[in-house]
């Protein structure tokens, strides 16, 4: 018996040690606020270990609410936030513990009210924001890292992205591998990066600290296979942007989804979310609706068969099955101001 209970503690040490081993050509996050950090698994959410030993829920909610966003007066903005603000509430209350917003989005307040307002200890959630390119460039983006941090009310990010790549990706990068190794962020990011295999390569090959997540757009309908077997090869986890298609027709009434929603008694939203689980993605899909909200996160208590992820497989047009399609070349300078 005393053999037997050894064994058994002996085993879980080691699998707890895997569960915090990292890549040896990976520095640890410095330490700092963020060593506070203390996320479990909530409902069923699957912790997904990261290449410097973090782990990150794969399920998150998306706070961008692009109809809101073109109203940039007082009070549209103050809509946006207190929607923003409902939906992380209704989220955290419903066991999400991923967040994902950007400065872009204009509802970092209402995020980090919603936070509080939720009465989920901070230390259990996974935050994630992002820097626009008018931010980026050495001794500016540890300035507006800082801005962030305040706009949110937290002390440490758990990711920070590049929105996009344009401008002094590079400079930004050097400020952000400080905020980490002050333990000011536990993970740092790239986002659309894929879209500019430059910039890319200049983060991922030239940089010191290399990133743990890719956020790319991805969802049935444009799968993204090559961009993920890139960042396959550096140990980069992929995080998918519209996982829902932003809710295009087309996508939430397909016939193959469809049929595959009737057989679980489940909807095709819930089809959609199984299927980037099961791939191994992680996917933030976007809602204000508590319904919607606590609906994507009831996707832990059934399976796709290996058919069914076949089927859903088969439904991927590539390139050409994306919604956005960005031209970096043409659009550049778009993304060197912001619209405050
Ligand atoms: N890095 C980037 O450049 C980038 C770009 C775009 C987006 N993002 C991030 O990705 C997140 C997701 O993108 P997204 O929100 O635009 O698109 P999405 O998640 O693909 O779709 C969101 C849409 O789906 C609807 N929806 C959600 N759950 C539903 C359900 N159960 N049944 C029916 N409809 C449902 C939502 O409406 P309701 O509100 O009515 O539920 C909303 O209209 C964003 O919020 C943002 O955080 C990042």
């Amino acid at each position: 018996m005393k053999k037997l209970f050894s064994f058994l503690l002996i085993l879980a040490l080691l699998l707890s040690a895997s569960s915090f081993a990292f890549a040896d050509d990976i520095e640890a996050p410095g330490s700092g606020p963020a060593d506070r950090s203390a996320i479990v698994s909530v409902e069923g959410v699957p912790l997904i270990p990261l290449n410097n030993g973090v782990a990150v829920p794969q399920l998150g909610l998306g706070t961008q609410i692009q109809s809101l966003e073109r109203d940039a007066s007082e009070t549209g903005r103050a809509l946006l936030n207190s929607t923003s603000h409902d939906a992380v509430v209704a989220a955290l209350q419903a066991g999400y513990r991923h967040l994902d917003t950007a400065h872009g989005y204009f509802n970092e307040t209402g995020v980090g009210q919603g936070i509080i307002d939720s009465g989920i200890p901070r230390e259990e959630i996974w935050v994630t924001s992002k820097l626009w390119p008018s931010e980026y460039g050495e001794g500016v983006t540890m300035e507006a890292i800082d801005a962030m941090l305040d706009r949110l009310q937290l002390d440490y990010l758990d990711c920070i992205y590049l929105h996009h790549p344009a401008g002094d990706y590079v400079g930004a990068w050097k400020d952000l591998e400080k905020a980490y190794r002050q333990g000011k962020v536990r993970a740092l990011g790239i986002s659309n990066f894929d879209n500019w295999p430059e910039a890319f390569s200049a983060i991922v090959d030239g940089m010191e600290i290399k990133p743990q997540i890719l956020q790319i757009e991805g969802h049935p309908f444009a799968q993204r296979h090559e961009t993920r077997d890139l960042a396959a090869r550096y140990d980069i986890q992929v995080e998918c942007w519209y996982p829902l298609g932003h809710a295009d027709d087309r996508l939430l009434n397909n016939e193959v989804l469809s049929a595959i929603a009737e057989a679980h008694d489940k909807s095709v939203v819930q089809i959609i979310l199984r299927w980037h689980m099961q791939e191994g993605l992680c996917a933030v899909p976007g809602s204000t609706n508590p319904d919607h909200i606590a609906e994507n996160i009831s996707i832990f208590d059934f399976e796709l068969s290996d058919a069914e992820m076949e089927q859903i497989r088969a439904l991927d047009g590539g390139e050409a099955g994306r919604y956005f399609n960005i031209n970096y070349e043409q659009m550049g300078g778009f993304f060197t101001t912001l619209n405050e």
